[in-house]
């Protein structure tokens, strides 16, 4: 009898939805020393409450951003009509004077401006005095076009008048009714025209393949995948991992009754099913749920290796109200200290590792790919979409950056008396807190997920 229950229970747990979709989403993961459940308790525990309310601080979440770049590639029927698209642009009094008027930049001259006195003479005197005007000017000329060589995303220009702060609070990522035919084609451009991919090697699971596959396109995929270099490999599943984190959260934010009096999102298992289910996807979808985890550890991985950026003592998080930028500073120290206490990142010490000549090109390459990605953001119809899609692609080039100027970084403590080596801007810095605020939501609500999951049975 005893046996039977046990058995029972034993088929209930390997045939469920919940196993279908998490069954290889446990233990170590491939190219990093980790597994799935120490990230699980690490990011839902510690990490995730105390971004959560960093994130809702004025410096994090007015974001400033193109929205009306035309698409580079192809003419694109916007979708501007869909009610739930539309982004509400911040009019300028919602946003705090302090923004505004920085221009972000602390090497700037106006950033200069709004240091107190004791810290303009520190910090002036760091600078070098003896400095001509032209001399300096020179040299910020200089730093920005070095700066654009290390780019892997195309930043909005802040002054450009199509520019608008979007408050992200009250623009929330979620189901839009935006997909189909346009959806597709953003993400299939992203996969086959941007990840290194040879035309002749077919993605398993493209649209209009969804059932004649036998098996043999994802072999021969993922043999192609395996014989990529780690670093090319990195990069496909970055790019899967944003894509697995951008459903969770549209199958946790799904528009689920819609009325005149009434609209109520939340979350839908059966969305959520036909991404990640591996019945439903050939197999495909515990995959994207593992290179999830994978771009989280990239970009803990980057958090970690800017903290010393952020230490410095002329960093602030400026809106205008001293108070609230030093406690709020404290805040996101804290966070990148426990990023930095994590201990099983992805080694990326075997990334670029290789003949110095062959990775500076390999780093190239990905920065281009990257770079073209973040172009492609300009072509997606929807504007809520297009507003976290930027966002997201721009907080992980960010991300990329930080990993490939670990020297300069290092360096920044004592590099005062020269320029500085290593610079964010505040739209690099509100992107990549808030991109990883993102990945940090998806795998929280994960666990969601797997209850909701099993209470399906
Ligand atoms: C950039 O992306 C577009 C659209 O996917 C593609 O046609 C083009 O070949 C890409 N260019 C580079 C340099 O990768
Ligand atoms: C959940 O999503 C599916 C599509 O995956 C849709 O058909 C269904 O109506 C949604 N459920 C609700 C309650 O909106």
């Amino acid at each position: 009898m005893k046996l039977v229950v046990v058995l029972l229970l034993l088929l209930q747990v390997s045939g469920s939805a919940d196993s279908r979709c998490f069954c290889e989403v446990t233990g170590d993961l491939d190219d990093c020393a980790c597994d799935v459940e120490t990230i699980d308790g690490f990011n839902n525990e510690q990490l995730f409450p105390k971004l959560q309310t960093l994130l809702e601080s004025d410096y994090f979440r007015f974001y400033k951003a193109n929205l009306n770049k035309p698409c580079p590639f192809w003419t694109d029927s916007s979708h501007c009509g869909l009610r739930d698209c539309v982004v509400q642009p911040c009019s300028p009094n919602e946003v705090p004077e302090g923004i505004r008027s920085s221009s972000h930049n602390k090497y700037s001259a106006e950033a200069n401006e709004q240091l107190n006195e004791c810290e303009k003479t520190q910090h002036l005197g760091a600078v070098d005095v003896s400095l001509s005007d032209e001399t300096r000017e020179a040299l910020l000329e200089w730093n920005k076009h070095d700066d654009e060589a290390e780019r892997f995303c195309v930043v909005d220009d802040e002054e450009s008048p199509d520019s608008q702060y979007v408050d992200l609070l009250l623009n929330p990522e979620r189901f839009t009714g935006y997909r189909g035919p346009e959806d597709w084609r953003i993400w299939t451009s992203i996969y086959e025209e941007n990840c290194f991919k040879p035309y002749t090697v077919k993605r398993p699971l493209m649209p209009g393949s969804f059932h004649s596959s036998s098996g043999g396109e994802e072999r021969t995929f993922y043999s192609w995948l395996e014989g990529q270099c780690v670093e090319k490999r990195a990069f496909y599943r970055l790019i899967s991992g944003l894509h697995a984190s951008i459903n969770i959260h549209l199958s946790a934010r799904y528009l689920l009754e819609d009325s005149w009096f009434q609209k109520k999102w939340g979350h839908n298992v059966s969305e959520f099913r036909k991404r990640f289910d591996s019945e439903l996807t050939a197999g495909e979808g515990p995959k994207r749920l593992r290179n999830l985890y994978f771009l989280y550890l990239i970009e803990l991985r980057a958090l970690a290796k800017a903290l010393p950026f952020f230490q410095q003592p002329s960093f602030r998080l400026y809106t205008g109200r001293p108070e609230e930028d030093q406690k709020h500073k404290e805040l996101l120290l804290q966070i990148l200290q426990l990023a930095r206490s994590f201990p099983l990142h992805f080694d990326e010490t075997s990334l670029f590792a290789g003949d110095e000549k062959e990775a500076a090109k390999l780093k190239d390459d990905i920065r281009l790919a990257f770079l073209n990605i973040s172009r492609i953001m300009d072509c997606v119809g929807c504007f809520k979409c297009r507003l976290w899609g930027k966002l997201q692609t721009q907080g992980l080039g960010t991300a990329l950056k930080i990993l490939f100027s670990e020297r300069q970084i290092e360096a920044l403590p004592t590099s005062s008396n020269r320029r500085p080596s290593f610079q964010l801007s505040r739209q690099e810095i509100v992107s990549l807190l808030n991109a990883f605020g993102r990945i940090s939501t998806s795998i929280r609500e994960l666990k969601n997920f797997r209850s909701l999951l099993a209470e399906e049975g």
